[in-house]
């Protein structure tokens, strides 16, 4: 037996414990282990029951991902799952912390479940592109009925124990000692009599309303919500077959349906997503047991976009916060913004008016920096001005504590110029949020030539306490995400001004996945910033660098983008949808003339190709620089800051399906059609020639 499985005979009942740390995951020698302890109880003639359940913080979380597009091992787990629900003693599994994906369906493969009341269940899988593959689509609709089976395997999202309770899917809550409590509950469960329960010969729970309606209906929210999503389609196909098919057939088409899915591109870049985000927290010259500075108070400086919404982040999390604005007024409309953000949430209902006056009770205003003298970590949000944030630093130094964190905000300016301000460097971070803040997962760390290993660490700490996905940078122009998206953003204003219309560039990189058009999200930004970026352009690039004149002649006519209602959309009495703007095609020809060039007809795939390779051109270029520490960590900040489909993987990863040597056969020739702006990345080069993988490749290699 494998030590990752424990056996033991305690009076009548064998106890099995899956011991697999961090999550029991169902790897190789769990799911070997796991079968021969189930034929062990079978054969032992002094055992009438068994507990499963598992030791550590959670019970399986499910099949081993990092076994996914490996040759396949035995035994299988649809064939362990079987085999547990075939043995001929009852069994209990006793679920506490996250019974998830595979960890479920062995626990419907046993005859009972009960759970601590803290335990969360689903099943995941459609998140990582696949579906239930052992035999969650057949024995779930047959326990929870098919409309709450295909809720929860369509969306993935867990429920809570007392819901699964509700639902059928646990027989009961319980507290305490694990072993116990299975083992009480087995006892009772002999004492009445009650043997095996196989949920899989169970016939599915009857439903009000017409079955093969409830699918039908499914399926086209899915074609609706998910379009271009491989997996959850055949999550609905799936639970489907157990409503038409005995369970034996159920579970073949269950299978083939599986392997469908586990082939697919999007299975692997979502599985690539999926570690991206772990991996990010793996920051290099910070070793996992850097001690960590305790964080119980914090403050922010400016209480205006950016302000508001990190203070929010932190009252979220439960932590103290002193928003600090220049003057009373200033400090009034900051925190009427802040309670303005709430009465929103409540008047949703995503929050009750409870827990708003509770986290509004955390966030204090200040006025004077004496009051910042005893806060853990201070976030810099003033306006993006390097004499502003100098008068601010200054003060910072003179009254914080020694290893108060001191952060900023930045989007632009060089945080080791800000870092200069102060006399403790070392303590000095970026704290890159996204607006609205309190919105968005992602979080750049950006790491100052000086910063010491444990502010890094303390910051990517407080970053996940903060709910974000923290992802260390380096110190250029833009850090990773604003570097890139700027050549994004340029390559849609020349596609515009080559004869696409703002519709066509959108709806192509919609298709294509992004969750927003480029212009929308520009115009969503305010164009006026990259006004200031392109000014300061004119004056330092060098003249083979062409810039488009597009958004000179939209700003020269007040269209902002939302702010003022137009753009290149247009946004009727506050709407936030954006409409055609008829002025634009005018704008649009004038600035084709201007640029001399003559207006053509440009494909969907052109306008992606142009949009995406510009992206990932710049990648390879941070990438190289060190400005990433590695291919993944960008993926992570572009899938979590700008939209970027998950079932795409990110830019990196994308380029790797894709092929480098496609990639920069295509980049090649728009730097011979549209110049210097198309140099290729001298990384893509030798990785394409190397015939490797950005996701493969490591610094000095
Ligand atoms: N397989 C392999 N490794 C896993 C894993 C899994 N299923 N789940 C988590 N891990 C690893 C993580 O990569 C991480 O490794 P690291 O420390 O080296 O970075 C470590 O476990 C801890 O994970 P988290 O940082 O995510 O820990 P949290 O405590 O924040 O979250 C969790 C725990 C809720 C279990 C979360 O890890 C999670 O959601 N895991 C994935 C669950 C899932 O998707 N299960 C379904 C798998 S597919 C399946 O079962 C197919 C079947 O139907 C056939
Ligand atoms: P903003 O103009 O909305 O707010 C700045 C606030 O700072 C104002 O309320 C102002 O009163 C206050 N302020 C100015 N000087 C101050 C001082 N000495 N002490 C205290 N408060 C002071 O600006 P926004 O958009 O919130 O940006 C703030 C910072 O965040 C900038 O560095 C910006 O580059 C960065 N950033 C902005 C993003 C955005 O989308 N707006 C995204 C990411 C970063």
């Amino acid at each position: 037996m494998q030590a990752t499985v424990q056996f033991e005979r305690r009076a009548n009942l064998a106890l099995i414990t899956v011991n697999n740390p961090p999550v029991n995951a169902l790897s190789q020698p769990v799911r070997q282990g796991l079968l021969d302890a189930f034929r062990a109880a079978e054969e032992d003639a002094r055992v009438d029951a068994v507990v499963l359940l598992c030791a550590g913080s959670t019970f399986i979380a499910g099949a081993d991902i990092k076994e996914f597009g490996k040759p396949p091992q035995e035994p299988s787990l649809p064939e362990l799952v079987n085999a547990i629900e075939a043995c001929s003693k009852p069994s209990v599994a006793v679920l506490h912390g996250t019974a998830l994906g595979g960890g479920l369906e062995v626990a419907l493969g046993c005859h009972y479940r009960i759970a601590r009341s803290d335990t969360r269940v689903g099943l995941p899988e459609v998140k990582l592109g696949l579906l239930p593959g052992a035999g969650g689509t057949q024995r779930l609709p047959r326990l929870a009925g098919v409309a709450k089976a295909l809720e929860m395997i369509v969306s993935g999202a867990p429920i809570a124990a007392a819901d699964a309770c509700e639902y059928g899917i646990i027989d009961e809550l319980c507290d305490g000692d694990l072993a116990a409590a299975g083992s009480a509950f087995a006892q009772r469960l002999l004492a009445a009599g009650r043997g095996v329960r196989r949920s899989g010969e169970q016939r599915i729970a009857s439903v009000d309303v017409d079955v093969a309606l409830l699918i039908e209906a499914k399926r086209a929210e899915v074609r609706k919500r998910s379009p271009g999503l491989f997996a959850p389609l055949r999550c609905v196909s799936a639970v489907e077959a157990a409503t038409l098919l005995p369970l034996a057939e159920g579970l073949k088409r269950e299978r083939e349906l599986f392997q469908e899915c586990l082939a697919s591109p999007q299975r692997a870049a979502l599985v690539h997503a999926f570690f991206a985000e772990r991996q990010a927290g793996k920051v290099s010259g910070v070793p996992a047991d850097t001690p960590v500075r305790e964080i119980k108070c914090a403050a922010v400086i400016g209480g205006g976009t950016m302000g508001v919404g990190i203070a929010l982040c932190f009252v979220n999390a439960g932590l103290p916060v002193k928003l600090l604005e220049v003057d009373a007024a200033a400090l009034d409309r900051a925190l009427q913004r802040a309670r303005d953000i709430y009465a929103a949430s409540v008047k949703r209902g995503s929050l009750t008016q409870a827990a708003m006056d509770q986290r509004l009770a955390l966030l204090e205003g200040v006025t004077d920096y004496a009051a910042l003298a005893d806060v853990d970590v201070v976030v810099e949000a003033v306006f993006e001005d390097m004499g502003v944030k100098r008068q601010v630093f200054e003060q910072l130094d003179a009254v914080c504590k020694a290893g108060a964190i001191l952060a900023s905000n930045t989007s632009s300016l060089d945080l080791n110029a800000i870092a200069a301000l102060t006399r403790r460097p070392a303590d000095v971070v970026g704290l890159h949020f996204f607006s609205p803040a309190n919105v968005m997962r992602l979080l750049e760390v950006v790491r100052g030539e000086q910063t010491s290993a444990e502010v890094l660490a303390s910051a990517m700490a407080l970053g996940k306490r903060l709910k974000k996905v923290a992802v260390v940078v380096g110190v250029c122009d833009g850090f990773v995400g604003n570097r890139m998206v700027f050549q994004y953003g340029r390559e849609s204003e020349f596609l515009l001004e080559e004869g696409a219309t703002a519709q066509q560039v959108d709806a192509a990189l919609r298709d294509f996945g992004m969750a927003m058009g480029p212009l929308a999200m520009r115009d969503l930004s305010g164009l006026d910033i990259g006004m200031a970026i392109r000014k300061r352009q004119r004056e330092t690039l060098p003249s083979e660098y062409r810039l488009p004149c597009l958004l000179d002649k939209l700003c020269a006519a007040g269209m902002l983008g939302q702010k003022t209602g137009k753009g290149f959309y247009l946004y009727p009495a506050g709407s936030r949808t954006p409409q055609p703007n008829p002025e634009l095609a005018a704008l649009l020809e004038a600035a084709s003339q201007q640029q001399g060039i003559e207006r053509r007809e440009l494909s969907a795939a052109h306008i992606v190709e142009r949009s995406i390779f510009a992206l990932i051109n710049e990648g390879a270029k941070i990438l190289e620089e060190g400005i990433a520490q590695r291919a993944s960590d960008i993926d992570s900040i572009y899938l979590n800051g700008y939209g970027f489909p998950a079932f795409r993987g990110g830019p990196m990863f994308y380029a790797d399906q894709l092929g480098l040597d496609q990639v920069l056969a295509r980049v090649r020739e728009f730097h011979q059609r549209f110049g210097a702006w198309w140099q290729p990345a001298p990384l893509l080069e030798k990785l394409a020639a190397e015939g490797r993988t950005f996701n493969s490749w490591e610094p000095g290699q």
